[in-house]
């Protein structure tokens, strides 16, 4: 949103000096070439936060933050860019142009139509509990399943009501036009032209999210007709692969591990026997957003889906999802209910504590799951054994836990942990992290929330920032799909453009040139220390490193797709 001329921005972040305006915060002191202090956006008594003159940036080691000098003022004074543009370049006797605001404008349209299909959900979720409040036959199905009128009240529970209109007129009573409640997805048209309510003779369970906004509504039939649950339709605010059933609530018990179950009741069955640390997926598969949203709150995500194969398959996908996000994950079976709403209720709530404090790691888990599926007295299935868990096994980045793990196989099988580890195609290389980078990895580590591969992305992007030289010699090796596809990959076409018309690169105009959200990561990756003695060697060892992790996450992913045979081809490619 170039509010600015990207030119001027990048002389107003020029002309302020970043050890100046820095100092007027923090006190810093010399340490090389850069200055280091205490870091001013998070707690800490050993100083971490860094400022480099001469790339203009500052970077903390301990909390991640970092940018230029338009994002510490920003930062420190929680400003906007705007303001802060503005005032650095009053400080700088820069004189502005009027902005152009089109963009800015628009991003606040978006926001006020979000918060107006928030107010229509409200408005809506409220008619709905009213309406369970006076139907006999949804209290009395609600009763059925053990849910008193608290409870109802706790999650917002309600009733649709079997009618065409009835929350349509609603709405418009209350001033919202046609186009604003088609927008929340409560109306349906027909082909005439028509509008009719979308959740009719349904109870209905209101979805929110991370901020308490109700995003959407799932609805249950109250007999065994078809389509059991009909949720909001994906639009501006609700998007099933991005939300959880009841995060609002778990977050706020700020245990240290989540419960995540399939339905809307499995969660509502745990709550009400204390287990308020319980989400459920939207009715689909669990996404990869929705395990990034759940490590922002919780260490450790314990699997707990129906007991059917369906539920079993699930689990399997997730525990891939989960490992790649780099978030524990463990298993709880449930045997005696088909989920864990009718197991609770069958059983009681000791047993269902006795399960939860039973439960497995995710290897463990499928190292016990799959061993039910094999004679493994019989060659053959021992080895069909084998090739079952080894693409799990790839998953695990941490070499300590993954020894454990061969060991356990390596026991459970009769085979040589030599021949297991030779079948996962790892020949024990050695790292380049392990030697060259293994101070920055130790001074990162708190800021976690990233995969190794990116660690090594970053570090091979720090080389390339340093020396241009290398991507001279050996830019023809980089292709693009090494970078995966986010900020890092943003990063370097941006490097690779520059170079390619061979200019060097200036820190202040790429600072500008990056998506805003984004110069955080590039002031870490510009304050990775590149002083190695021999940068070739260093920068030919990463890019080794990063193919083979590359390959690995391609075979995740089409583990995660379900693709075998294409697996298979994959991993005896590579031995
Ligand atoms: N689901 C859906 N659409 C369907 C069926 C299921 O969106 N037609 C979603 C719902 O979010 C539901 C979840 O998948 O909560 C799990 O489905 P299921 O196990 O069938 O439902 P339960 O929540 O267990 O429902 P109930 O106990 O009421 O039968
Ligand atoms: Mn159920």
């Amino acid at each position: 949103m170039p509010l600015f001329p990207d030119h001027l921005i990048q002389e107003v972040a020029e002309k302020n000096d970043i050890y100046e305006l820095v100092s007027q915060y923090v006190s810093l002191k010399r340490a090389g070439s850069s200055y280091v202090g205490l870091c001013p956006f998070h707690n800490e008594k050993t100083p971490s936060f860094s400022v480099s003159p001469h790339k203009g940036i500052f970077h903390c080691f301990g909390c991640g933050e970092g940018g230029n000098s338009i994002g510490f003022l920003m930062k420190i004074e929680n400003i906007s860019f705007y303001e802060a543009v503005t005032r650095l370049a009053e400080r700088a006797n820069i004189e502005l142009p009027k902005p152009d605001t089109t963009d800015f404008d628009r991003g606040n349209e978006k926001k006020k139509e979000r918060e107006l299909v928030y107010a229509i959900n409200k408005d809506a979720a409220t008619k709905f509990y009213e309406n369970l409040k006076t139907s006999k036959i949804a209290i009395e199905y609600f009763k059925n399943r053990e849910i008193d009128g608290a409870w109802a009240k706790k999650f917002w529970l309600g009733f649709a009501k079997d009618s065409w209109d009835d929350m349509f007129v609603y709405l418009k009573d209350k001033g919202y036009t046609e186009s604003d409640i088609l927008k929340a997805g409560l109306i349906t048209g027909n082909d005439n032209g028509k509008f009719y309510d979308r959740f009719r003779n349904r109870v209905i369970f209101p979805i929110f999210d991370e901020r308490d906004n109700i995003i959407g509504f799932g609805g249950r039939v109250l007999n065994d007709d078809k389509p059991k649950y009909l949720n909001s339709s994906e639009g501006l605010v609700f998007s099933k692969g991005k939300n959880l059933f009841s995060l609002n609530n778990a977050k706020r018990t700020r245990a240290d591990f989540v419960i995540l179950v399939e339905g809307y009741m499995d969660v509502i069955a745990l709550a009400m026997n204390g287990y308020t640390n319980t989400v459920a997926t939207l009715g689909t598969a669990l996404t990869p957003d929705q395990a990034k949203i759940l490590k922002k709150y919780f260490k450790e995500v314990v699997l707990c889906y129906d007991s059917d194969s369906a539920g079993r398959t699930a689990t399997n996908r997730a525990i891939t999802i989960m490992r790649q996000t780099d978030l524990k994950a463990s298993v709880m079976y449930l045997s005696g209910g088909k989920d864990p709403d009718e197991f609770i209720k069958k059983m009681g709530k000791d047993a269902f504590n006795s399960a939860l404090e039973a439960r497995k790691t995710d290897i463990t888990y499928l190292i016990e799951y799959y061993r039910e599926k094999y004679e493994i007295n019989i060659d053959g299935q021992k080895v069909a054994y084998i090739d079952e868990l080894i693409p799990y096994l790839l998953l695990i980045t941490n070499p300590v836990e993954l020894d454990v793990y061969v060991n356990k196989l390596a026991n459970l099988t009769e085979i040589s942990t030599q021949s297991l580890y030779s079948q996962l195609g790892i020949k024990k290389v050695n790292s380049p992290q392990k030697i060259t980078q293994a101070k920055t990895i130790d001074k990162n580590k708190i800021q976690g929330g990233r995969s190794k591969v990116d660690i090594t992305r970053e570090s091979l992007l720090a080389l390339l920032l340093s020396n241009r030289q290398l991507y001279e010699h050996y830019g023809k090796y980089l292709s693009d799909d090494l970078f995966g596809g986010g900020v890092l990959l943003d990063i370097f076409l941006y490097i690779k453009s520059v170079y390619e018309e061979g200019k060097n690169i200036d820190i202040n105009l790429m600072m500008v040139s990056l998506k805003e959200d984004n110069t955080k990561q590039l002031a870490r990756i510009l304050s990775i220390d590149t002083h190695i003695t021999d940068e070739i060697k260093a920068f030919k060892d990463y890019l080794k490193t990063l193919k083979e992790q590359v390959r690995r996450e391609k075979i995740y992913e089409t583990l995660s797709a379900g693709n075998v045979e294409q697996l298979n081809d994959m991993i005896k490619k590579n031995n």
